[in-house]
């Protein structure tokens, strides 16, 4: 049984990790870390979590009986948080984005490697049963060969305002406004998507350019376009905003997958609930799946905890080219505004 510490006990951690874990067989919760003894506390309730298996002294955290940790921190904690998983000998699961810079997500990389210890990154979409659908439908050949894609995910990022969990007073939502400092939505969110567009096309990325649009006024765009060229020939549009819907008393979103390929195309539209591959012989309804896949991500992460190997989760230098590439194109898009508002 591989027991998983648990680095930063927030709401990913809370909603999706240690729900993750605990439905997973093989592995089971080790011990919780926070430096904020009120987050452990909600955990240790929600969860009845025995209180001697949490921990905000790092250093006994680490010393407690677990041989992985998942860090799910905020992005800026993730090469510290990595270090001191090295130094005691903890493989790692990191919480994308891996790291702010492609500099941080390198030193993780190599202190990992140097303590020959196995890094995997938590871009989880490649273990939603759709994105897995798609993967099995692309294998098929039935759409042919993928020729363009355009994936789409528009929200709001829990909006602009809203009553603060810790105080319950109504303001500006911090957390979104913490992910905008971080770089905004392509950095936050946008990883995912770039690393499914090389997932399923199985082809690098060899150019790309980003683009922004500013609702609000932090310095990152709050609403983002990626481009990028692959190897095979293949061009992947990205469209990612924190600012669809962000003051509306009922916001929508739009998550949308769309490949094209030489003989057809595969359409997922989230709020549609639907998956459908219109094909050169066939039209394909395949059954209304989700899009998350935290328990298929922990159930891989045992298997590659046993055999040392995994094909499919994410490793350190796939959450460094999402980092790169998501970052890039955010300070490429910067730029341009600047040069355009310098002009006018
Ligand atoms: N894969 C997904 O779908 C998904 C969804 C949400 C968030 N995330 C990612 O998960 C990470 C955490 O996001 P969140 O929304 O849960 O954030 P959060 O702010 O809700 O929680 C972060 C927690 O980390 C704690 N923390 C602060 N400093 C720390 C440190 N030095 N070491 C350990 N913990 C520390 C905080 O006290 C807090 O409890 C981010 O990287 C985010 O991008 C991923």
């Amino acid at each position: 049984m591989h027991k998983v510490g648990i680095m930063g006990c927030g709401i990913v951690a809370t909603f999706r990790h240690i729900p993750a874990i605990l439905e997973t067989e093989g592995i089971e919760l080790g011990a919780i870390f926070d430096p904020v003894p009120a987050k452990l506390q909600k955990i240790q309730e929600k969860f009845g979590f025995p209180a001697e298996k949490c921990f905000t002294d790092v250093d006994e955290f680490m010393k407690s009986d677990i041989d992985i940790v998942s860090i799910t921190s905020p992005a800026s904690y993730h090469v510290e948080n990595c270090e001191c998983a090295a130094k005691y000998g903890k493989h790692v699961m990191c919480e994308k984005p891996l790291a702010l810079t492609e500099e941080e997500a390198r030193q993780m990389i190599n202190v990992m490697e140097e303590a020959g210890l196995n890094l995997y990154v938590g871009l989880v979409c490649r273990f939603a049963p759709v994105a897995q659908e798609i993967y099995r439908v692309l294998q098929e050949g039935t759409i042919g060969e993928i020729r363009s894609m355009r994936l789409i995910f528009n929200w709001n990022c829990h909006g602009k305002y809203r009553n603060d969990d810790d105080t319950g007073e109504y303001g500006i939502n911090r957390r979104r406004e913490g992910r905008m400092f971080e770089g905004g939505p392509m950095v936050d969110c946008g990883t995912h998507q770039i690393d499914l567009a090389r997932w399923w096309l199985g082809s690098e990325v060899v150019n790309y350019s980003g683009f922004g649009a500013w609702v609000d006024e932090y310095e990152a765009p709050d609403h983002t376009w990626l481009h990028m060229d692959h190897a095979n020939g293949a061009h992947t549009m990205i469209e990612i905003s924190f600012s669809y819907c962000h003051t509306v008393s009922e916001p929508r979103s739009e998550f949308i997958y769309e490949l094209i390929g030489t003989d057809g195309v595969i359409r997922y539209d989230r709020s549609e609930q639907s998956l459908i591959v219109h094909g050169k012989e066939q039209r394909l309804e395949l059954p209304q799946t989700n899009d998350l896949g935290f328990n298929g991500m922990y159930a891989e992460l045992v298997k590659a905890l046993d055999t040392g190997h995994s094909d499919l989760l994410a490793t350190g230098e796939d959450g460094l080219i999402a980092t790169r590439i998501s970052r890039e194109s955010t300070e490429e898009a910067i730029q341009k505004r600047d040069l355009m508002t310098s002009k006018i």
